[in-house]
C-alpha cells in the first residue's frame, strides 16, 4: 500500500499526460467521441472507492460544466435504477472491471437503454484493467493507466480516476461552453502541476502524519469532516481508516454534521477536518469551533493560505501546497492515505491484507 501511496506522482503524470497532449491540451477531441451531442445528463455507477471518485466528480460535472450528475451505488442499483432519458451519459467506474455489483448495474443499464430504444444513451467504462468484463460490456473504456495495484485498499486507482473524470469535466465545460478558454487553460495547467504537488506532500508531511498516527492509533471511534468538492475525501478517508485500521470512523459533510452526528462527540473521538481555503471555508472552520467547544482534538489538514488566527484552534497540523479549489480532492486525499496506512502499521495489522475483504468482490453467479 504504501508503495503505491507513493506512485501516485508518477502514476498521475502518465494519466494526465494521456489525455492531455502538450501543444494543444483539449485537441484530443476523438477521446471523447462518444460523448451524446446533446447530452442531458449523466449517471455514474460504482462501488466503494470508486463511488467516491464518482462523487467528486458529481461535484466538477455539476458545478463546472452545470450538467445534472447523479451517482448511484452499484450495490443499490438493480433494485432502484436511474430513470433513462435520451441523451444519457452512464460512467460506470470500477479500477478492477470486474466487481460483480457494477457489472450488473452496467449491463441493466445496457438493457434499459436498448429497451426504451434510447440510442443516444451511451455507457462508457473508468477502469484500469482494459481487457475487463467491464470493457467487453460498455461502448467505450477511458483507461486510467495505474499499472497494477495489489494493496487492497485502493489509492492510486483513486486518484488516477479523479484525473480522467477532471479531464472529463474540462472537455464538458469547455464544449458546452461554460467555463472560458482561460480558465479551462488554468484548470488544465493546475492538473499538470499536480503530480509535483503530490510528491511534496509525500515528502514533507510523512513526519507529522507518523506522529499524528500514534496516537491516531489509540482510538475506537474517529470522525472525518470535509465540505463541498472535498465531502467525497472525507468519505474515502474513513473509508481507508475503515478497511486498514479497523478504527469505526465516519466521513461527513462538515455542515451537515452539526445537524445530528454532533451529538457523537467526545474527547477521546478525534476529528480529521478538511480545512481547505474554498467556498465551504466559512463552513468547516465553524463547526471545527463547535467540535473544539467539547474538548474533541482536531487534526487539520489544511492548506499554507489559511489565516493563522485558524489554525491556532487546530491540535494537528497536515500542511498541503495551494492548489486551484477545484482540485484539492488531489492533494486532500494523501494525507489521508498515509494516516491509514501508518496508524494499520502503529496497530500491528498487516495493511496489505487487511480482515474480511478482498481486492476484487465477485459474486458467483447462481
Ligand atoms: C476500497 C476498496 C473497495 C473498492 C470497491 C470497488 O479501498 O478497495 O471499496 O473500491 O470494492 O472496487 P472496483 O473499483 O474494483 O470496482
Amino acid at each position: 500500500m504504501l508503495k503505491e501511496i507513493y506512485e501516485q506522482p508518477e502514476v498521475l503524470q502518465t494519466c494526465l499526460s494521456h489525455y492531455l497532449s502538450e501543444d494543444h491540451p483539449l485537441s484530443s477531441s476523438s477521446a471523447y467521441s462518444f460523448i451524446p451531442s446533446n447530452l442531458s445528463q449523466i449517471h455514474i455507477l460504482g462501488s466503494g472507492t470508486s463511488r467516491h471518485a464518482g462523487l467528486v466528480a458529481q461535484y466538477w460535472l455539476e458545478q463546472v460544466a452545470g450538467i445534472p450528475t447523479r451517482v448511484r451505488s452499484a450495490s443499490e442499483f438493480l433494485s432502484a435504477p436511474l430513470p433513462l432519458v435520451a441523451n444519457t451519459l452512464t460512467i460506470a467506474i470500477t479500477q478492477s472491471g470486474e466487481t460483480s455489483d457494477t457489472l450488473a448495474a452496467a449491463r441493466q443499464q445496457k438493457n434499459y437503454s436498448r429497451l426504451a430504444d434510447t440510442s443516444t444513451c451511451q455507457l462508457i467504462g473508468i477502469t484500469n484493467q482494459s481487457e475487463s468484463s467491464l470493457a467487453r460490456t460498455v461502448d467505450h473504456i477511458l483507461p486510467i493507466l495505474a499499472g497494477n495495484e495489489i494493496g487492497v485498499a485502493a489509492t492510486k486507482t483513486f486518484t488516477t480516476q479523479l484525473a480522467v473524470l477532471a479531464c472529463l469535466t474540462v472537455h464538458l465545460a469547455h464544449c458546452f461552453k461554460t467555463i472560458s478558454q482561460e480558465r479551462s487553460h488554468q484548470l488544465i495547467t493546475e492538473l499538470q502541476y499536480l503530480p509535483a504537488k503530490i510528491a511534496s506532500v509525500l515528502e514533507q508531511q510523512q513526519d507529522i502524519i507518523q506522529e499524528i498516527a500514534q496516537k491516531l492509533a489509540l482510538a475506537k471511534h474517529c470522525i472525518v469532516l470535509g465540505q463541498g468538492v472535498n465531502r467525497a475525501i472525507a468519505l474515502e478517508g474513513a473509508l481507508k481508516l475503515k478497511e486498514t485500521t479497523y478504527i469505526h470512523a465516519e466521513g461527513y459533510a462538515a455542515g451537515e454534521f452539526l445537524h445530528g452526528p454532533v451529538a457523537l462527540l467526545e474527547p477521546n473521538i478525534p476529528v480529521i477536518a478538511i480545512v481547505m481555503p474554498d467556498q465551504s471555508y466559512e463552513q468547516v472552520i465553524n463547526t471545527v469551533r463547535k467540535v473544539k467547544f467539547h474538548n474533541v482534538p482536531v487534526i487539520g489538514i489544511t492548506a499554507t493560505t489559511i489565516p493563522s488566527a485558524a489554525l491556532q484552534i487546530l491540535d494537528h497540523q497536515i500542511t498541503l501546497p495551494t492548489t486551484d479549489e477545484l482540485l484539492s480532492p488531489f492533494l486532500t486525499i494523501v494525507p489521508l492515505q498515509l494516516l491509514a496506512y501508518y496508524t494499520a502499521v502503529q496497530r500491528g495489522l498487516d495493511v496489505d491484507r487487511p480482515r474480511n475483504i478482498t481486492k476484487t468482490l465477485v459474486v458467483p453467479e447462481s
